[in-house]
């Protein structure tokens, strides 16, 4: 689908509808009439199969406790299998009820109190909260930015591991916030030092459809044909891609039979409850039937990133850009012109913005903002151009 045709058919307002990106503007910035462009969901109705999907439930008036049907893996998997090439096993699935209640179950279930956690920072903040709030030791290895380009410092995070007797590492992949989507051979590389002092992977892998012009997502657990994929536990989800965040529903994909009865026995103990019976259903809709309005929105989010990239490189030169290889979250470095103490000002009272700061993410991002391109080409201009005529020049 074309970029004008997913506009005209998706694009919606969105305030007033109990968003929390729209309406608890106040409560989170302040200010209730600041654009929203921070928390990662979008301003497009999902497709209408998705829609038509749901409405048959609603029609049916019946909401008692349900199961992942068939259909639901047979979707799922052949997803996987066609976009990703990944065969995954109906046997290797569970659910959970977002990613990132994923992300605290995997910590509680794979470590013990005060085990080592690793991370790559800046990297999407719960990542840090899930190993805080657990009790675990927060260890991070900061990426290397070179020009706005982000990789990994291999020798750093072995070092981190073996220093800290590291053991789990909550990968990111694609990357949020630095919109990195990893290459196979760093990949590899990244994966080899994990398997080497034995540390488990959680692979986070929401922003997985969200790739651009040749860079494509490599899920882990086919990196170097499989041969990590025993220590990896994948999480995933239709919700990112398809804006249903609010239907709380993700899959877990976890190989190996020892690490999947540890996870059982995990959730068992915090009496996991039954899927969302409208979150399995839009998702499935989705994974079905969603490949056509997917291509009209990353055209979309495309067409944003080029407005924001050309105007800024003409009227912001000294902007630092992330390229946005993966993701629909531009990562912008504003301190070539902003002292990161002013960033907050500058953001939220001078340009009336409303966007995910820096330092929410970790690492040295103080000075850095994350600019949402999941929206109307309207909004994106009103971003761009207001922080071009404010910043200082
Ligand atoms: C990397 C990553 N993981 C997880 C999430 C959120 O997942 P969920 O809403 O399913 O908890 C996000 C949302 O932006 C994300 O960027």
């Amino acid at each position: 689908m074309k970029k004008e045709e997913f506009l005209d058919r998706y694009a919606i307002e969105r305030k007033g509808t109990n968003s929390l990106k729209w309406d608890k503007l106040e409560e989170r910035f302040g200010n209730a009439d600041l654009l929203a462009a921070w928390v990662a969901d979008m301003e497009f109705k999902v497709p209408e199969q998705v829609v038509e999907a749901l409405k048959e439930k609603v029609d049916h008036g019946v909401f008692g406790y349900t199961y992942a049907p068939d259909s639901y893996y047979e979707a799922f998997i052949g997803w996987e299998r066609e976009r990703h090439g990944y065969e995954v096993k109906k046997e290797w699935m569970r659910f959970s009820t977002g990613v990132v209640t994923a992300l605290y179950w995997f910590v509680n279930a794979f470590t013990k109190p005060e085990d080592a956690v690793i991370i790559l920072s800046p990297v999407y903040y719960p990542f840090s909260n899930a190993v805080k709030d657990t009790g675990r030791k927060l260890v991070s290895s900061e990426l290397i930015n070179t020009g706005g380009k982000y990789t990994i410092d291999f020798e750093d995070f072995e070092k981190q591991i073996i220093d800290n007797d590291v053991k789990l590492f909550i990968h990111c992949t694609p990357h949020n916030p630095v919109g990195r989507v990893w290459t196979a051979e760093e990949a590899e590389k990244l994966l080899s030092i994990c398997d080497k002092h034995n540390v488990l992977i959680v692979s986070d892998e929401i922003h997985h459809d969200m790739t651009f012009d040749d860079h494509t997502h490599l899920p882990s657990a086919i990196v170097a044909d499989g041969k990590f994929s025993e220590r990896i536990v994948t999480v995933t989800a239709a919700s990112k891609t398809f804006n249903l965040a609010g239907l709380l529903t993700s899959q877990i994909i976890i190989e190996n039979e020892e690490l999947r009865e540890q996870f059982d026995r995990f959730v068992k103990s915090v009496n996991q409850t039954e899927v969302n019976l409208l979150g399995m259903t839009a998702s499935e809709a989705a994974f079905r039937h969603g490949a056509d309005w997917l291509e009209g929105l990353r055209a979309v989010v495309k067409s944003n990133e080029r407005y924001a990239v050309e105007q800024f490189a003409e009227y912001a030169p000294k902007l630092v850009i992330s390229p946005l290889e993966g993701t629909y979250l531009l990562w912008i470095d504003l301190r070539p012109y902003i002292d990161p103490e002013d960033v907050k000002e500058f953001v939220q009272d001078t340009c009336k913005l409303a966007i995910d700061y820096g330092e929410w993410f970790g690492g040295k991002s103080r000075g850095f903002i994350r600019l949402n391109l999941g929206t109307e080409p309207r909004h994106i201009k009103q971003a761009v151009d207001s922080i071009i005529e404010h910043l200082p020049q």
